[in-house]
């Protein structure tokens, strides 16, 4: 039997949605504000490997950091189906759960706003959702417009509060493109210099 790699509510059902992509998931009974939805399960990791997935494949990744990724397990499990609202009635808890914004009645799409999460330039595609204040098309800048700004503060992903906040500490250079670490063979000699200064005796 194959495990699952993550929590998702017992309330929610997949059903089609062929105009965005395929499938999402529908409230089957009641959900309260509040509520915990799903807690993402998966691999993290760094941009270049998202540079070698298929559009597809780019399409499960959620953000989690400046410059890391969950990526999710395959096959694909019933959790990766949240679509995307303009007005969500699900919003982040935390970098890899959601939680009911408002009451959800059964039958309702639960969705969330990929700009609590997302600001990768991959991530952007033309938007379905049908809300009345639609924005037409999901953007890796969305995170930046005041009025989201304002109206998902307490929903968004720990990094872009940060951002928004003005408090993200910067990477280090180019952090996400740094070449690996070299190996060092086990019967390589060790290197004649310490990697640290010695300590001094006390009082010297
Ligand atoms: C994590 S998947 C969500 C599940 C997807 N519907 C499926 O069945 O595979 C994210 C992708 O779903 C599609 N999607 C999600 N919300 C959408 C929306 N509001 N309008 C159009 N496409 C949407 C986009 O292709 C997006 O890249
Ligand atoms: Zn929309």
């Amino acid at each position: 039997m194959r495990r699952r790699t993550h929590y998702l509510s017992p309330k929610l059902r997949r059903v089609p949605f062929p105009e965005k992509a395929g499938h999402g998931l529908i409230a089957a009974v009641p959900i309260a504000t509040g509520e915990l939805l799903v807690v993402w399960g998966g691999k993290i990791v760094a941009r270049p490997v998202i540079d070698e997935l298929s559009e597809v494949e780019r399409s499960y990744v959620l953000q989690i950091e400046d410059h890391l990724f969950l990526l999710a397990n395959r096959p694909i499990e019933t959790a990766e189906y949240f679509n995307h609202s303009c007005d969500p009635n699900a919003g982040l808890a935390g970098q890899i759960s959601l939680v009911a914004m408002r009451d959800i009645d059964p039958g309702e799409e639960v969705c969330f706003d990929y700009g609590m999460s997302e600001s990768s330039d991959f991530a952007e595609f033309d938007c379905c959702c049908g809300a009345p204040n639609c924005r037409g098309r999901v953007r890796a800048s969305d995170w930046l417009r005041p009025d989201l700004q304002a109206r998902y503060r307490g929903f968004f992903s720990p990094y872009l509060q940060r951002r928004i906040d003005g408090v993200a500490v910067p990477l280090p250079a180019a952090a996400a493109s740094r070449p690996r670490p070299r190996r060092v063979a086990v019967s390589e000699p060790a290197p004649s210099e310490p990697a640290f200064a010695p300590v001094s005796a006390a009082g010297s």
